[in-house]
């Protein structure tokens, strides 16, 4: 099983975009996927459609020892989504249980999904607990980042707080860099990927994402870009990551 934290401290970048529509391009090649929502915010299930967010999930599973398998629900073919629940906010701000407030979600996944190919795990803007928490949880990080200069300022810090906890981690995480939100004409896109290029060589994913309409649209409806516009360059964008991620799997 490979578990992925979509990680970046910066919003808008793409990761419920990303975890979306990678984990359905997953489920569609026959692997069984499912998607947790770590983000209060809870956007993960209604861009699949589920507009009436279950009021429990995975907040249950770290702060109430519940059995992930009571809180999580088919929404695909071979996909699986354990939504945020309302009270997942409660974790950013838990006193008690030192470190081990960081390693809640590690242990409550021990040795349960073992069904599963990928586990992707939808993080918060943010570098708090719950963040934390996924990295703990993850064997891989993948982090979204928009064509501006911004991000790479994100990526920098995103990649400083990674550093931060790989000392604990039982091994180092596999880093993969996603240039979202790509304008393949604009020059300030182009100077983003080229620098990403050059310093992170290894762990950018060759294919941008491209800033498209029917990307925007698609949580609006509920739908993946695989049912909303199946034959679109977006489309095939998203079926490129996931090829790219099966075959770099680090094994
Ligand atoms: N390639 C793209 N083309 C067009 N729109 C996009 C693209 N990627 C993301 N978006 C849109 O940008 C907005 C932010 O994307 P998304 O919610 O995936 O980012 P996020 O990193 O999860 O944000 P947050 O940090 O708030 O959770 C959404 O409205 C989404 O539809
Ligand atoms: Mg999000």
């Amino acid at each position: 099983m490979r578990r992925i934290a979509l990680i970046n401290q910066k919003g808008g970048v793409g990761k419920t975009t990303i975890t979306t529509n990678l984990g359905h391009a997953l489920a569609l090649v026959g692997h069984r996927v499912t998607v947790i929502d770590l983000d209060p915010q809870g956007q993960l299930a209604s861009s699949y459609g589920i507009f009436r967010a279950p009021s429990k999930g995975i907040d249950q599973v770290m702060l109430k020892s519940q059995d992930p398998a009571s809180v999580k629900q088919g929404i695909r073919d071979m996909l699986t989504l354990i939504p945020a629940g309302n009270r997942l906010q409660e974790i950013e701000y838990l006193h008690d249980g030192g470190a081990s407030r960081a390693r809640l979600l590690k242990q409550a996944l021990d040795g349960v999904l073992d069904d599963q190919a990928f586990v992707l795990f939808d993080c918060p803007p943010s570098s708090g607990l719950l963040v934390a928490n996924a990295i703990f949880a993850a064997d891989e990080a993948l982090i979204p980042v928009s064509g501006d200069h911004m991000s790479l300022n994100g990526l920098a810090k995103m990649l400083i707080t990674i550093k931060k906890f790989e000392p604990y981690l039982d091994k180092p995480l596999r880093k993969w860099i996603a240039l979202n939100r790509y304008f393949p004409r604009r020059r300030l896109s182009m100077e983003v990927s080229e620098k990403l290029r050059k310093h992170f060589p290894d762990q950018l994913v060759n294919t941008p994402i491209r800033e498209a309409a029917v990307i925007a649209e698609c949580p609006g409806i509920g739908r993946t870009i695989f049912e909303y516009k199946p034959g679109s360059q977006s489309a095939k964008e998203f079926q490129t990551l996931a090829t790219e991620l099966l075959e770099g799997d680090p094994g």
